[in-house]
């Protein structure tokens, strides 16, 4: 990607990065062998490297084990693998599994839990979207309690519309023998995660958005009460090899074939980066970026819709209650002719569309046109808030 562009799609995958992750990248890249397949040098240093970055990972989420935490190609693979794993387990072989999920799923999620509804393998269940906390909690209670649900899903920060869902309240209301897998494809760094404290059973990450690792890594943390689900894929692992079956301890039984040490190092250099950071000041004054463009929204008046948040929200229950995204269409106006139109005067990168979420457009009542998405990361600055103010308004005059 070009360095002089306006970079506001975060969500979709962070850019840029920081220097350390293109040094280590290069670096890594050229050097690396085989991880745990030889004991000469380049494999070794493979091994060390996602053994550091396992290492970063499990200090970023206080995990119990770093062996809880196994490295995937992406969060929808992480998101697949505990799907499958728990759905295919010798409970569910003769009976149907129950599946809550929260309103603001992902379709990394729907798809593979829609796939299984239609081989009657899961009755997937609704909780209802509610614009004050996402989840009614009362239903949610309501819900574990009058049915046998096996599993919860909950998308932790939806990527449409930056809300974030108590997850604390959430294992609080649900009994503690229902499992809880958690999406935190946008929650990361900014949501400090203690998985030696929260009870979570699955919690499933992109490496590539907030923790500006490369595209092609994710990570799953499985506690260990759920590490007797089936891997999603079977292979060498360059360990236990005069056995058939897959090594029954983690992390070798999920991460099968030759995993990608380069990517996976330079993930870990990126969280060593973020972790020498004051993270709590960097997503406040993310969303102070934010909050500057819903004050100026209001400013525009009828012309423009957010959707997901009250415009009239405060400064502190924004930024105790969002990440920094945020869902907008202008009123009786196409999506793609605002897009393109900043695209090509002011270099702004913002994506429209159905963010992969056909659940959440549902429950915004938005699937027929789709919303603009801005999303803000790292490199973001207050003055690319008011290019992107200063565009709208300029676009507002053509019409
Ligand atoms: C909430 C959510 N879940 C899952 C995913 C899938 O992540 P990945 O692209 O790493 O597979 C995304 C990506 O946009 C997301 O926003």
């Amino acid at each position: 990607m070009k360095k002089n562009i306006i970079y506001l799609d975060n969500a979709a995958t962070s850019y840029h990065k920081p220097e350390i992750y293109y040094k280590t990248f290069a670096q890594l890249n050229l050097n690396l062998g085989n991880p745990g397949r030889g004991s000469y040098k380049s494999s070794l240093e493979a091994a060390q490297s996602i053994l550091n970055s396992r290492i970063l990972i499990s200090q970023l989420l206080n995990s119990p084990d770093i062996e809880n935490l196994i490295f995937t190609p992406g969060c929808t693979y992480a998101i697949n693998t505990v799907i499958n794993g728990f759905i295919h387990q010798q409970q569910f072989r003769d009976k149907v599994a129950n599946v809550l999920v929260s309103p603001l799923e992902h379709n990394a999620v729907m798809r593979p839990l829609f796939h299984l509804e239609k081989q009657n393998k899961v009755k997937i269940h609704y909780l209802t979207y509610n614009l004050k906390t996402v989840i009614d909690f009362q239903e949610l209670a309501n819900f574990t309690q009058t049915h046998a649900i096996d599993i919860v899903f909950i998308n932790h920060v939806s990527n449409v519309t930056g809300q974030i869902i108590d997850l604390d309240l959430v294992r609080e209301t649900i009994k503690t023998s229902t499992a809880l897998a958690v999406d935190a494809a946008q929650s990361l760094p900014y949501y400090r995660y203690d998985l030696k404290q929260q009870n979570l059973s699955f919690l499933m990450i992109a490496g590539h958005k907030g923790l500006m690792g490369p595209i092609g890594t994710g990570v799953i943390y499985i506690n260990d009460e759920w590490q007797n689900i089936d891997p999603l894929i079977f292979g060498g692992t360059g360990s236990y090899s005069d056995n058939l079956a897959m090594p029954n301890y983690l992390p070798d039984k999920f991460e099968a074939g030759s995993i990608n040490a380069a990517l996976i190092g330079t993930l870990g250099a990126s969280i060593n980066y973020l972790l020498q950071l004051n993270l709590p000041s960097i997503i406040s004054n993310q969303t102070k970026m934010a909050y500057n463009f819903i004050e100026w929204s209001k400013k525009i008046g009828n012309q423009i819709q957010l959707f997901g948040i009250d415009k009239n929200i405060s400064i502190t229950n924004y930024q105790k209650n969002y990440m920094p995204v945020i869902s907008f269409r202008l009123t009786g106006i196409d999506n793609s002719n605002l897009i393109s139109y900043l695209d090509e005067n002011y270099q702004i990168c913002l994506r429209s569309g159905l963010h992969c979420s056909m659940l959440t457009h549902k429950n915004l009542n938005t699937l027929n046109t789709g919303l603009i998405r801005l999303s803000l990361g790292h490199f973001n600055t207050s003055r690319d808030i008011e290019i992107l103010c200063n565009g709208i308004e300029n676009f507002l005059k053509t019409q």
